[in-house]
């Protein structure tokens, strides 16, 4: 007989099914066995008694041990009291692959000891529910993406020179004596490829060599980059928000089920709504001032200071018109105040901070090479970068979404590393 999935059981109920997963865990009585199986599709409680296994099976069900790999027959029943609608009424119990002691238990473990089982952590009913929110966040990305007619361009991982500044480079030896740098960024590339295809994107893994220990920083993430040629701040900012809508709108349809399982409260999401606010950063500056939290203007942003100004609002914030000296070397110079730079970063609500980065490209050719000894970069290196200024420069712009601390807030977890499948942060390579 074929398998059923836990998915599928709601539409089996009265048939006789197979199951095959493993044991997530037992609550026992006297004449009963209480199996949760999950199978990765879902969890379902099935239902083992002593009068229908007789003594000796019904004692052998209650050693088996947690996380072994078993083989399960029996009926669906409809339930209402059960989780998920459905338990199964066991006829059949096999043992595919005895488990030893598993070292994860119901119980707290800390943080350290967690991700260092991370391989079996990932099994756990939260993390789970997070994979499947992570899942969702990309392919709405990509299904929003292909819906506006956005290609998607694939940027290199080892690239010659960096994109977000020297100090958060992961150094490579690339034979006969030349290096390479993991990628900071696709974004460069992603304004090659616009000169080409107009709209563009893409997502994949991206490496900072971030020294901080902090609950948003992994020195490997995934970020997607949209970049489109003829557009200015204000069409970056519209494309932000309407990704970030979209994104929030599939995960509240598709994922509910994984949002309870965080108990996450939705409500909070559903008050997420389109246009998001537009703050510039002078404003911003002044009304934190004004609410007696002091702040200088020409500084960046820190993570209490974001906190403060996502505060205001229910939906992400756009915060414009940073800075232009605590910006990258390509953000476009405002025209009107050579001070600022036509730059946007979106604040997540409830303290979760940044999550995209992003704005106009600075498409003047003369002004390019000038910030790019400003910031002490090789002209050399950016030959390539400076030849799109000279064939064709056209304004245009795009942004960086950070997926793990998209789907922190989303989920509302405390600390990114749990929001990607296997985190890499400072002290953390294993497993
Ligand atoms: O603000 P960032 O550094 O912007 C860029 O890299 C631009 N080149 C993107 C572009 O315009 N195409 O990074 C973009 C986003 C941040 O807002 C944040 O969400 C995420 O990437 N991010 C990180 N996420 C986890 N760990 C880190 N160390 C991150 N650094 C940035
Ligand atoms: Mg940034």
């Amino acid at each position: 007989m074929a398998r059923t999935r836990v998915r599928d059981l709601p539409a089996a109920t009265g048939n006789e099914v197979v199951l095959q997963g493993w044991l997530y865990n037992r609550r026992s009585s006297k004449k009963m066995h209480f199996l949760q199986l999950r199978d990765g599709s879902g969890i379902v409680q099935c239902i083992v008694t002593k009068d229908d296994f007789g003594d000796d099976e019904f004692l052998k069900i209650g050693q088996i041990p947690y996380e072994s790999a078993i083989q399960l027959t029996g009926t669906a029943h409809g339930d209402d009291r059960a989780p998920g609608g459905v338990e199964v009424h066991i006829s059949g119990v096999e043992v595919i692959s005895r488990s030893e002691e598993y070292p994860i238990s119901k119980q707290d473990h800390g943080p350290d000891f967690l991700l260092s089982h991370r391989h079996l952590w990932l099994r756990s009913r939260k993390q789970v529910a997070l994979m499947r929110i992570r899942d969702e966040v990309i392919r709405a990305i990509r299904d929003s993406m292909h819906d506006r007619g956005f290609t998607c361009i694939d940027a290199p991982i080892f690239t010659p020179s960096s994109c977000e500044g020297t100090s958060t480079l992961f150094e490579v030896d690339y034979f006969d004596e030349e290096k390479a740098f993991l990628t900071q960024s696709g974004q460069l590339y992603m304004e090659a490829a616009a000169m080409a295809l107009g709209d563009v994107y893409c997502l994949g893994p991206t490496f900072r060599a971030e020294k901080s220990k902090t609950r948003r920083h992994l020195t490997e993430f995934w970020m997607f980059e949209p970049e489109m040629a003829f557009a200015d701040l204000d069409d970056v900012m519209n494309l932000a928000e309407q990704m970030l809508s979209t994104i929030v709108e599939r995960v509240l349809q598709n994922r509910r089920e994984d949002l309870e399982v965080l108990e996450r409260d939705i409500e909070k999401l559903k008050a997420v709504q389109l246009p998001f606010p537009r703050i510039s950063y002078d404003d911003a500056v002044k009304r934190m001032n004004e609410e007696g939290h002091s702040f200088e203007w020409g500084g960046d942003l820190g993570a209490p200071d974001e906190a403060i100004i996502s505060s205001w609002f229910p939906s992400p914030v756009m915060v414009h018109g940073y800075p232009e000296a605590v910006k990258a070397f390509y953000m476009k110079r405002d025209l009107d105040d050579p001070r600022v730079a036509r730059g946007v970063d979106v604040l997540a609500p409830e303290g979760y901070g940044e999550i995209i980065g992003g704005g106009q490209r600075e498409d003047d050719l003369e002004v390019l090479l000038e910030r790019i000894q400003q910031h002490q970069l090789s002209e050399e290196d950016f030959r390539w970068y400076l030849d799109l200024r000279r064939f064709g420069s056209v304004p245009h712009g795009g942004f960086g979404l950070g997926v793990e601390r998209t789907v922190c807030w989303l989920a509302g977890i405390e600390h990114v590393r749990e929001c990607i499948p296997f985190p890499r942060m400072l002290y953390r390579l294993y497993p």
